[in-house]
């Protein structure tokens, strides 16, 4: 108890949680008598019960209890009418599509004669540690649904999934296959928060009240998608960023995914997430059984950034490759905007002395350099070093960069075909197609079929030859479009829906296979900016690339809806020239600034820079490495929003509450007005902090302030004109 006690408070809860304390231990509770299941996390707890009729019903979800007397019973419910049975009114935890049921199913299915209903039974459960399986069965057929549960109760998350088990003599196919359906307490007034967008313009916060309907997030694209996110956020009405409830959830699946969020008629709010049921069809045979991905979700009592900072550790800690002991992020140089496609060795090395005289820490050799990649047009494909532009192949420029000790970085895209390419002239029948319809290119590529094992395995060997060959210790990993014509000539008509889904297993199976034979290979997950951003590549993958925007304010509301979901760890955010992207122009101090609150990188072309712009870069680094363990491992507490103030500021907490730098960025000063005050965030009201302005901005001249005074008095900083920034750095004063 007291080591629980102790990671606990390590994980900076705000009051002792005596409830989780107690029940800790024991992150599962099971009632033989009343057959109820009560999941516990230091922030939440999960019910569910069995009825006498047999069904699985949800019972709560919320803060967290500890007495499983406490909760009612799964009794069934009485019909209001014909029209409106009692299985519409019932909170069934993973309700088949069967009787009078109208609402979004979490499985369907259509047997071989046609039948097509399924009501699933409570028939088996088995609890081990943390994890919880509970199975469920038809009424009729041994068709089962396996519910995996899994808590982790240090993090405040819970984990569902399910499995589909065709236990009869005869195949069927599967229409709809959800992870998990979560219910709100019925009430009214709830908001949906959301992330949209598109190419460049990725993450943006949408917040709408839920009405009766349904409201349908999606990606129908084969990758997870700019348009919308894989991740949702209720709260009661009245959630602030530091205060009330909200419920969360994030999907880890890179392929086409749904989540529906659904108020009925009888005021109940439910969410029902997992593959998407748009084109999907999959024919399990006898014996065969269909996984869902897992739906991480979690409650707060703490406002929208309680739930973020939540997400945050646990996918710092839980989901991303080695976890806590992976490295911090090191500043990386990327020579795509600087170079495009004329990249070679005597031009990357020239960049390569320059950046690493800034500090940096990796050298990133993007687009360019192998077949005749000279343009989008052509190359991709052919995976061999270009001669012209590399007549020694990579290693005269590898070996420059490490010993510039710097580590090296290679762009690939090996899901992709060029038309024109020794590859697709070769194997034309690759591509994801449809045979007798026309191949839609985007950006004059199409996608190699990689649910295909053979092209799996010739990925598979391309990535495994190049990190052999060389000292490769970066991919950054692109896929620069969406599906179209998604056909399978090869398999079975009855299974050519099934690339959906083994597509993104076999992208996932390949990167599992290349980390393991490469231990040190890092990955970043690129889809033309933040196009494969989701839990289910962040298992695989050290950091993503957010948006090809870099231009800075635009930076800003993408980097805030961002991160409503993932940690500033993974987000690449590199420094680039201006004017860009909307030909805006902004200080290079602000654009570091901007950059700091992720994963440094540096996109400009350093030919150009002055002697005073690269001084600028070389301090800036240097202030970020100081800073970095805080920013990519600490919580994050939004202050202010670019959506509502003509501020933005953003507070970073270390890990261990000894360090804490502000963020602070103007957009346009109107009137001549000060900035407002800024009210930080989670200090220790009783330390004192020294408080160090990393310019002359700070109107505050004490060199120490306590925490009572910073959260209650503020901070002002004096920020002029258009486009200025600050940083101030607290360190907790012994
Ligand atoms: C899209 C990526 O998002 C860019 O950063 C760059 O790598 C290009 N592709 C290269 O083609």
């Amino acid at each position: 108890m007291r080591s629980t006690t102790l990671r606990i408070l390590a994980g900076r809860l705000a009051v002792p949680c005596l409830v989780c304390a107690a029940v800790h231990a024991q992150s599962i509770r099971y009632t033989e008598g009343r057959k109820i299941w009560l999941l516990t996390t230091r922030e939440s707890s999960y019910a569910m019960g069995v009825g006498p009729d047999g069904a699985l019903r949800n019972l709560y979800w919320g803060g967290p209890l500890w007495r499983v007397e406490d909760l009612p019973a799964a009794a069934p419910r009485r019909d209001i009418s014909s029209f409106d049975p009692r299985q519409m009114l019932e909170n069934e935890e993973f309700p088949g599509w069967g009787g009078p049921r109208y609402y979004e199913p979490a499985v369907k299915i259509a047997r071989e004669d046609g039948d097509r209903d399924l009501v699933l039974r409570y028939a088996s459960h088995r609890i081990q540690g943390d994890g919880l399986d509970i199975t469920l069965k038809d009424v009729n057929d041994p068709i089962e649904v396996t519910l995996h549960y899994r808590v982790y109760p240090d993090y405040g998350i819970v984990a569902r999934s399910a499995t589909v088990r065709n236990g009869t003599t005869r195949a069927f196919t599967v229409n709809s296959a959800q992870s998990a359906a979560w219910y709100l307490p019925p009430g009214d007034g709830y908001r949906l928060t959301y992330l949209s967008g598109r190419w460049a313009a990725e993450t943006q916060i949408n917040r709408e009240p839920i009405h009766e309907g349904q409201k349908v997030l999606e990606s129908r694209k084969g990758h997870t998608s700019h348009n919308f996110n894989p991740w949702f956020s209720i709260d009661a009405g009245n959630a602030g960023e530091e205060h009330g409830r909200v419920w969360f959830g994030a999907l880890a699946w890179s392929g086409n995914w749904r989540i529906t969020v659904e108020q009925t008629p009888y005021r109940q709010v439910r969410v029902t997430g997992g593959m998407n049921s748009f084109d999907f069809a999959y024919r399990l045979k006898p014996g065969e059984s269909l996984d869902t991905p897992q739906f991480f979700a979690g409650f707060s009592a703490a406002g929208f950034g309680g739930a973020s900072r939540t997400l945050h550790r646990f996918t710092r800690e839980k989901i991303l490759p080695g976890g806590l002991s992976s490295r911090l992020r090191p500043v990386l140089y990327n020579s795509w905007e600087a170079t495009t496609f004329n990249v070679n060795e005597a031009g990357q090395k020239a960049l390569a002395e320059k950046a690493s005289k800034l500090g940096v820490e990796l050298f990133v050799v993007d687009d360019g350099w192998f077949g005749k990649r000279n343009n989008d047009r052509a190359g991709l494909g052919d995976w061999f070093v270009n001669p012209q532009k590399f007549p020694q192949g990579l290693k005269p420029l590898i070996d420059a960069v490490n010993q510039l000790n710097m580590d090296f970085g290679l762009w690939v895209e090996p899901e992709m075909i060029n038309a024109d390419s020794d590859l697709y002239r070769a194997h034309p029948d690759w591509v994801i197609n449809f045979t007798s319809r026309p191949r839609s290119e985007l950006r004059n590529q199409m996608i190699l079929n990689m649910a295909r094992s053979d092209v799996k395995e010739y990925i598979f060997g391309l990535l495994d030859k190049l990190a052999t060959e060389y000292n490769i210790r970066y991919f950054k990993w692109d896929m620069n479009r969406s599906f179209s014509e998604p056909g399978w000539p090869e398999a079975d008509a009855a299974d050519e829906q099934k690339l959906w889904v083994q597509y993104v297993r076999n992208l996932y199976e390949i990167i599992d296979r290349l980390r393991a034979r490469h231990p040190k290979l890092e990955i970043e997950s690129c889809s033309g900016g933040g196009g494969r951003v989701d839990l289910g590549i962040l298992q695989r993958v050290d950091e993503v690339w957010a948006s090809d925007n870099t231009e800075a304010f635009d930076r800003l509301r993408i980097q805030e809806g961002f991160s409503q979901v993932y940690p500033a760890k993974v987000m690449s955010a590199w420094v680039t020239d201006v004017p860009n992207m909307n030909t805006r122009s902004t200080p290079l101090a602000y654009r570091f600034l901007v950059a700091m609150q992720g994963a440094l990188g540096i996109g400009a072309n350093l030919n150009r820079w002055s002697d005073s712009d690269s001084a600028l870069a070389t301090k800036m680094i240097a202030l970020y490495k100081r800073i970095r363990s805080t920013v990519q491992l600490g919580d994050l507490h939004r202050l202010l929003s670019p959506r509502e103030s003509d501020v933005t500021a953003n507070q970073y907490i270390s890990a261990d509450g000894k360090q804490s730098v502000v963020f602070a960025f103007r957009h346009s000063q109107e009137y001549n007005t000060a900035a407002p005050t800024l009210y930080l965030q989670g200090l220790e009201e009783k330390a004192l902090y020294k408080v160090e302005a990393t310019d002359n901005k700070l109107v505050e001249r004490q060199p120490q302030l306590s925490g009572a005074y910073l959260m209650r008095a503020g901070l002002n900083v004096n920020l002029r004109g258009d486009f200025d920034s600050t940083a101030v750095i607290l360190e907790r004063v012994q």
